[in-house]
């Protein structure tokens, strides 16, 4: 199995999102928390095809009951999926939502593929050999924070996490050009990856939201850690800050707010 085939297998599910008919809405527990029957129609999907690859793996998703790390996934391969990341935008036809596939070996970030059909953009990166971007390859910017725009997630899930994520916004906002919020963590560390952003930040995403961006952002030369610049877990919930070459220090409103 190549990464090709996994890049392959995501543009077959951007297929799929790109061709849904107006989704019926489920809700998951929690604030805004949805799931529509084409998140289930491409987990499905996806685990059908990634089995056929690499038939060994183990599988993590956000949908269909396979939400929850096992110590089996720290050992040998286990892919780490998200068939739409950004679902909140995909019900209300607010761009981009994401095919996002991390697979990880041995508990360790591996491969990892993030595919926005609307703009046809592939990501994706293999430990210790870059980060690409429709077989370009891709870094992320040197310029300053001051430079730069910033992206955060809202954390829309967690009540209690609400007042700090806005908190650390505002104090950032003037340490950098401006905000944005795009509605999808995999997208947010990508745009970093890519140089869109110089930052990204969220105060609590799942696995299956970072396995496969974190990667990219990696192999682009970011630094990504959780917020208090611990390395990221893989094995369940984490906060998430991503910073671009040209930010060298966690800004000091991740200590202050
Ligand atoms: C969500 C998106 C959103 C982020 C949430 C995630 P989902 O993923 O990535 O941007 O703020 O924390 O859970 O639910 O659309 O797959």
């Amino acid at each position: 199995m190549t990464i090709e085939d996994i890049k392959q297998v995501a543009r077959e599910a951007g297929d799929i999102l790109l061709t849904a008919k107006r989704p019926k809405i489920m809700e998951k527990s929690g604030h805004a928390n949805f799931v529509t029957e084409t998140d289930e129609k491409v987990q499905r999907f996806l685990v059908g095809r990634l089995k056929e690859l690499l038939p060994e793996a183990e599988f993590l998703g956000e949908e269909d009951g396979q939400d929850e790390f096992s110590a089996k996934m720290a050992k040998g391969f286990c892919f780490v999926i998200d068939p739409i990341d950004g679902t909140s935008n995909f019900i209300y036809e607010y761009r981009p939502s994401v095919v996002s596939i991390g697979l990880l070996k041995d508990g360790k970030p591996y491969m990892a593929v993030v595919y926005n059909p609307y703009d046809d953009m592939m990501f994706s990166a293999i430990a210790g050999e870059g980060a690409y971007m429709n077989g370009e390859r891709i870094m992320s910017s040197e310029a300053p924070l001051s430079e730069q725009l910033s992206c955060f997630g809202t954390a829309p899930y967690y009540e209690e996490l609400r007042d700090r994520s806005f908190d650390i916004a505002k104090k950032l906002l003037p340490l950098c050009v401006d905000l944005r919020r795009s509605g999808t963590a995999a997208w947010d560390m990508c745009c970093v990856a890519i140089g869109r952003c110089g930052l990204y930040f969220e105060l609590k995403i799942q696995i299956w939201d970072y396995a496969a961006a974190a990667l990219i952002a990696r192999e682009a030369g970011c630094t990504v850690t959780d917020i208090e610049g611990n390395p990221l877990s893989y094995t369940g919930a984490s906060s998430a800050l991503c910073m671009s070459r040209g930010v060298k220090e966690i800004p000091t409103c991740f200590k202050e707010a």
